[in-house]
Formats: C-alpha cells, sequence, structure tokens
C-alpha cells in the first residue's frame, strides 16, 4: 500500500532527477559559460549518505525511477558507492546515468556492477574540431571510447543525447545518426532550452520538423507505445526497438507528461526546469529534521508543482544554469 505522489494537476511523480555535483569537466556552450568557476562549495554538498537517506525519503514516497545527474556526475568522488546505496533502497526499480563519458571507460563497470542500468550519454557530433568547439575541449576519442566500453560491459539502452544548435552541428547529424544506428544506441536530438544565460545564448532549431525528415530519410517509423520513462518522442526500425527520438521543450512540449523532480546537489528540492521555486530540504536535514517532517515537506512541495514551462514566451525566467540541475 505504497504513498504515491500527485501534483496539483493530477500528474503522478515517480523519477527523481539528483544532481550529485554541479562541476564538469567541459563548457558545453549552452550550457556553462566558459572559464567558470563559480561553482557550489563542496561543504555545502550533501555526503553520499545525507544524499540517501532523502532519496530513500522521496522511494518511501513512490519514487521508483532515479537518475543519477550533474554536473558531470563522474567527476563526483565515491559515485560507484553513492549508485549502490540508491540501487539498495526497497523500492527502486530503475536508475540510470546522464554523462558526458569523458571517464566512462574507467568507471563504466563499477558503475554497472552497483546496478546502474541505463545510460544517457551527451554527444553532439562526431567531428572532432566542432566537439572541441562546443565542448571546450579535444577529447572526443575519450568519449568514444567510453561508449565502447559501455556497449561491451552491457549497459542498456545507451542513449546519446545531441543539443541540436542552429549553425554549430546540424551538418555533422549524418554520421551521428549512422554512428548510432551501427551501435545499437538511440540518439536523441533535443531542442536547446534557455536555461541561464548560456541556454538562452544557443541557437534554435526546429526539432519536430528535422527529427521527422531525418527519420523518413533512414526509413524509421513513429513508435507510439511509451518507450522510456522521458519525454522523448521515438521511432523504431519496425522491430519494436527504439533508434531515434527527439525531445522537443520549445515546438512542442510535453509538460502534461511530467512525472520528475530534481535534486541539487545540496539536496534542493528543484519542482520544475522552467522554474526556480525550490525547496531546501538538505538545509532542512542537516538541521535535524526527522524523516516525516521531510516527508510533509516534500508532499506539500509537489502539490505545489508548477503546470509547465513558458521557454517560448518567458525565456528570461531560469537564471540557474543547467548544470545545477542537470537537465
Ligand atoms: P530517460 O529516463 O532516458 O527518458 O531520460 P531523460 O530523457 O528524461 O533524461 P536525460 O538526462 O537524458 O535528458 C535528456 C534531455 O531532456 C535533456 O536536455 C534534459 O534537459 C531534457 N529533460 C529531461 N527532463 C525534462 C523535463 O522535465 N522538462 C524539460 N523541458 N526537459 C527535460
Ligand atoms: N538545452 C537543452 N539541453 C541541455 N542540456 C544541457 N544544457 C541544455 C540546454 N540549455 C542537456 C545535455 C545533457 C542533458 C542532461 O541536458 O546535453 O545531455
Ligand atoms: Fe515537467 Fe517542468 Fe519539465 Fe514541463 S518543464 S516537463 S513541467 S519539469
Amino acid at each position: 500500500n505504497k504513498k504515491r505522489l500527485i501534483d496539483g494537476f493530477g500528474r503522478q511523480i515517480n523519477y527523481l532527477r539528483v544532481s550529485v555535483t554541479d562541476r564538469c569537466d567541459l563548457r558545453c556552450s549552452y550550457c556553462l559559460p566558459k572559464g567558470f568557476k563559480s561553482f557550489e562549495e563542496p561543504a555545502h554538498w550533501l555526503s553520499h549518505e545525507e544524499m540517501a537517506r532523502l532519496v530513500g525519503v522521496f522511494v518511501s514516497l513512490g519514487i521508483a525511477k532515479i537518475r543519477l545527474t550533474g554536473g558531470e556526475p563522474l567527476t563526483r568522488k565515491g559515485i560507484a558507492d553513492f549508485a549502490a546505496m540508491v540501487s539498495s533502497l526497497d523500492g527502486v526499480e530503475d536508475l540510470s546515468l546522464s554523462t558526458n563519458a569523458t571517464r566512462l571507460s574507467g568507471q563504466a563497470q563499477a558503475l554497472y556492477s552497483a546496478g546502474i542500468r541505463r545510460l544517457n550519454v551527451s554527444l553532439d557530433t562526431l567531428d572532432k574540431a566542432c566537439f572541441a568547439s562546443i565542448t571546450g575541449r579535444d577529447c572526443l576519442e575519450d568519449v568514444l571510447a567510453g561508449l565502447d566500453v559501455a556497449k561491451s560491459v552491457g549497459f542498456k539502452p545507451i542513449k546519446l543525447n545531441c543539443v541540436v544548435q542552429s549553425g554549430v552541428n546540424v551538418e555533422t547529424l549524418h554520421t551521428l545518426f549512422d554512428y548510432s544506428l551501427n551501435n545499437g544506441f538511440v540518439l536523441r536530438l533535443i531542442e536547446t532550452m534557455p536555461v541561464g544565460d548560456t541556454g538562452r545564448a544557443a541557437g534554435y532549431v526546429d526539432v519536430t520538423q528535422l527529427g521527422a525528415s531525418l527519420a523518413r530519410k533512414y526509413g524509421l517509423l513513429p513508435h507510439l507505445d511509451d518507450a522510456g520513462a522521458g519525454p522523448a518522442r521515438y521511432w523504431s526500425r519496425g522491430d519494436g526497438l527504439v533508434n531515434f527520438g527527439v525531445i522537443t521543450p520549445r515546438s512542442q512540449h510535453f509538460c502534461e507528461r511530467c512525472n520528475r523532480v530534481r535534486l541539487g546537489a545540496d539536496g534542493t528540492l528543484y519542482l520544475c526546469l522552467g522554474h526556480e521555486d525550490s525547496v531546501p530540504l538538505g538545509t532542512m536535514l542537516r538541521d535535524g529534521a526527522s524523516d516525516s517532517a521531510i516527508e510533509s515537506e516534500i508532499l506539500s512541495a509537489i502539490s505545489e508543482k508548477p503546470e509547465r514551462h513558458y521557454f517560448n514566451t518567458q525565456p528570461d525566467k531560469v537564471v540557474r544554469f543547467m548544470a545545477q540541475t542537470g537537465g
């Protein structure tokens, strides 16, 4: 007789995204400003034990899917140990990770052993120079090596997150498409979101149209069943497995199906990617709050989750950078 989190619009919230650090070893142009250093003080970060306790309260309220994000989660010390703590919580059915894969080759096995099964890897292009200019670092080889290891370790599915920016990587998408299909990955094209100054500055491409035309070109069929736990719409070769998808917050938003909330590295609860509304659960925990006090705070926050984002009409709403909440 599990409790459930239902928000004020009748949506069931069963997916928690946990940002374990706001730091990153890359500087993707749409995410962090070049040379950015003003990260949160590590002293404000919750320890793995504190974060696992907070996550445990969410799980007792019906959260069954958990994704670890960042910043770059693999830069956080002991991340595989933390993953193992989370996957051993009674009620966690799905544990996944979003990473830039620069450090994946050395950690993939430990992460799999810790219980992570689904992997989303940020990869915007296979053009070496284009990759370096988007991310600020010439390390495409490390990412591709990480993907190779992850594939052989057994992660399934492995999704490639490709943020499409006008005038930047659009011309290079065909090679990425071929590479993804050949490796059995799921390529997803993503529209830039105006989160932080950097997100606002990134060039927008309507990915609803671009995705449909690429899918037609490659002979893929729309996959109408729900696939995955998130906002993407998918296509398939017709074998029931999805190969390709789009995430279109601007051309066709998906807020009515929203099932998620986010935790920052300091335990701040963010109710929506498109709003600044937050609740300092980490501070409460450090001030000695009981699990049941935290539970009540979560329930009241969820009842006030915003209905949707206003990226198209009010692009200035969110000042925090994407790396703070992990997208
Ligand atoms: P799955 O569980 O694999 O479906 O993951 P996901 O697509 O939810 O997560 P991922 O971390 O791979 O994010 C992919 C893209 O979707 C990123 O650009 C995210 O910012 C975006 N995204 C994820 N959740 C939301 C959301 O609730 N709202 C909006 N607008 N975008 C989101
Ligand atoms: N708009 C859309 N997606 C973004 N991401 C980071 N910043 C933005 C943005 N401004 C994506 C990353 C990563 C995912 C978790 O979020 O590419 O794959
Ligand atoms: Fe949910 Fe907000 Fe994202 Fe919309 S923008 S899908 S309401 S978190």
